[in-house]
C-alpha cells in the first residue's frame, strides 16, 4: 500500500500549552483510518495540521513524498466535512455542490455530470432543486459530503460528520459513508470520540489522549490487544486489574496464578491485566478459578449484565447464562482471554470497574493462597531449571 500522508513528529502548542505531542503517523492509499479519543486530545488540530489550517511548531507533513508545511490549504488535494458543514443556504442542492467547480471555471456541462455523479453516490438523486434548508440533517450531512467529494480530493478529512445525527441516521450514514469511501477509493481521515463508530467503520483507527497517540491498529487488534489501560478502557468495557508476570505465559492477579498467552516479561514484572466482560465463563462455584458472589443483574436483550464481586473487586460479566443476586459462582477465564499489558501512566486509573467499590488497592498485591503454592514450587531445584 502506498503512503499518501506521512506526519513526523509533529508538535503543537497553543499558548504554551502542548496540545500535540510528537505525534507521527502514516496514512495510506484507500484507508478508512479513524483519530479516536475524548474530548481535547487533539483530534481536530492534527486533522487541521493535515488539511493546512494550522501550522504545526515542529516536525514533518509529507504528502504523497513532498512537505507541504507551507502549501495553503486550498492548494492541497485535500477536502474537509467540518462537523458544522455550513452549506449555502441561498443555493440549492445541485448549486451547493457545484459552487467549487463554477469557482474554477469548470465548463457547464461537465459540471452537471460531475454534480449529478456525486449526487447519486450519495443518494440524493432528485433532491437537484431542493433547497437545502428543507432538507433533514442527514440530508444536509450528505450534501456537505457530495460537495467535498466533487473536486476528487485524494483525502477526505471528516471532523465528527455524524455527531449531530440522532442514533438511528447516524447508524445509516455510518454505512453509507463506508460505501462512498469504497466506491470512491479516497482515503478518508475520520474524526470521532464514539467507539463503536471508529471499530465498525475503519480499516485503522488510532487511539489519542492528552496530545499522544496511544495505539494504532485495526479495529480488531486495538480490542483483543490493547497497548495500555487508558485504551483498554477507552474501548468497549472491560475489567482491568493489577497482576504480577511470574514467568512466562504466567500471571497472577486476584488471588490467583493464571495461564495466558503472554511471554517476554521480566520475572515479577507488574503488569495491568485485562480481561473483556464477555470472556468470563461462569461455571459451579467449586470449578473456578475465582470465587464471587454475584451483586446484581441487569438484562441487556442480548445477554446479562452481571456484577461479581471477588475480593472486593467488582467485576463486570456479560453472559446469557441466568445468575441470581447473592448467587455464590465460580469464574473461569481461558488463557487467551487474558490479555497482558505494560503499566503505564493510566495505570490504576481505571482498574476497578465499578465505581461503587474502592477498597481494591490491596487485591493488586497478590499475595494470597495459590501464589504462595507457586513460590514453594518454584523454590524447588526441579523447577528452577525452567527459568531463564
Ligand atoms: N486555536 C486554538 N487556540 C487555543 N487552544 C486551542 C486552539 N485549538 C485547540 N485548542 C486546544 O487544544 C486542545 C485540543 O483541541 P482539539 O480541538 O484538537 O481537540 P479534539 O480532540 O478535537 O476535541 P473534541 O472531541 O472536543 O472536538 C484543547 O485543549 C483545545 O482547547
Ligand atoms: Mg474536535
Amino acid at each position: 500500500m502506498r503512503k499518501i500522508i506521512e506526519l513526523k513528529n509533529i508538535t503543537k502548542s497553543f499558548d504554551g500549552e502542548v496540545v500535540l505531542d510528537n505525534i507521527s503517523l502514516d496514512i495510506y492509499d484507500n484507508e478508512f483510518i479513524t483519530l479516536l479519543g475524548p474530548s481535547g486530545c487533539g483530534k481536530t488540530t492534527t486533522l487541521r495540521i493535515i488539511g493546512g489550517f494550522e501550522t504545526p511548531d515542529c516536525g514533518d507533513v509529507i504528502f504523497m513524498g513532498e512537505d507541504i508545511k507551507d502549501v495553503p490549504p486550498y492548494k492541497r488535494n485535500v477536502n474537509t466535512v467540518f462537523q458544522r458543514y455550513a452549506l449555502f443556504p441561498h443555493l440549492n442542492v445541485f448549486e451547493n455542490v457545484a459552487f467549487s467547480l463554477r469557482e474554477k471555471k469548470v465548463p457547464k456541462d461537465e459540471i452537471k455530470r460531475k454534480v449529478t455523479e456525486m449526487l447519486s453516490l450519495v443518494a440524493l438523486k432528485g433532491f437537484e432543486k431542493r433547497s437545502v434548508t428543507s432538507l433533514s440533517g442527514g440530508q444536509q450531512q450528505r450534501v456537505a459530503i457530495a460537495r467535498a467529494l466533487v473536486n476528487q480530493p485524494k483525502v477526505l478529512l471528516l471532523d465528527e460528520p455524524l455527531a449531530a445525527l440522532d442514533l438511528k441516521l447516524r447508524k445509516d450514514m455510518q454505512v453509507e459513508l463506508k460505501n462512498i469511501q469504497k466506491a470512491t477509493g479516497i482515503t478518508f481521515v475520520f474524526v470521532t470520540h464514539d467507539q463503536e463508530e471508529a471499530l465498525s467503520m475503519s480499516d485503522t483507527v488510532v487511539v489519542m489522549s492528552e496530545g499522544r497517540i496511544q495505539q494504532i491498529g485495526t479495529p480488531v487488534d486495538i480490542y483483543n490487544e490493547p497497548t495500555n489501560a487508558f485504551v483498554a478502557d477507552f474501548i468497549g468495557e472491560s475489567n482491568i486489574l493489577d497482576g504480577v508476570m511470574l514467568e512466562d505465559r504466567k500471571v497472577a492477579f486476584a488471588g490467583h496464578v493464571f495461564d495466558c498467552v503472554d511471554a517476554g516479561f521480566a520475572k515479577r514484572e507488574p503488569v495491568d491485566v485485562v480481561v473483556r466482560p464477555e470472556d468470563v465463563d461462569i461455571v459451579p462455584e467449586d470449578k473456578g478459578q475465582l470465587q464471587g458472589v454475584v451483586t446484581s443483574v441487569t438484562f441487556l436483550g442480548v445477554h446479562y449484565e452481571i456484577i461479581v464481586d471477588i475480593k472486593g473487586f467488582k467485576w463486570m460479566i456479560q453472559t446469557t447464562d441466568f445468575c441470581d443476586v447473592d448467587e455464590k459462582i465460580g469464574l473461569y477465564i481461558e488463557p487467551d482471554a487474558i490479555h497482558i499489558m505494560k503499566k503505564s501512566e493510566y495505570s490504576g486509573m481505571f482498574g476497578d470497574y465499578s465505581t461503587y467499590s474502592d477498597e481494591m488497592e490491596e487485591i493488586g498485591e497478590v499475595e494470597i493462597g495459590e501464589l504462595a503454592e507457586y513460590e514453594e514450587q518454584e523454590a524447588a531445584p526441579a523447577e528452577s531449571e525452567t527459568e531463564k
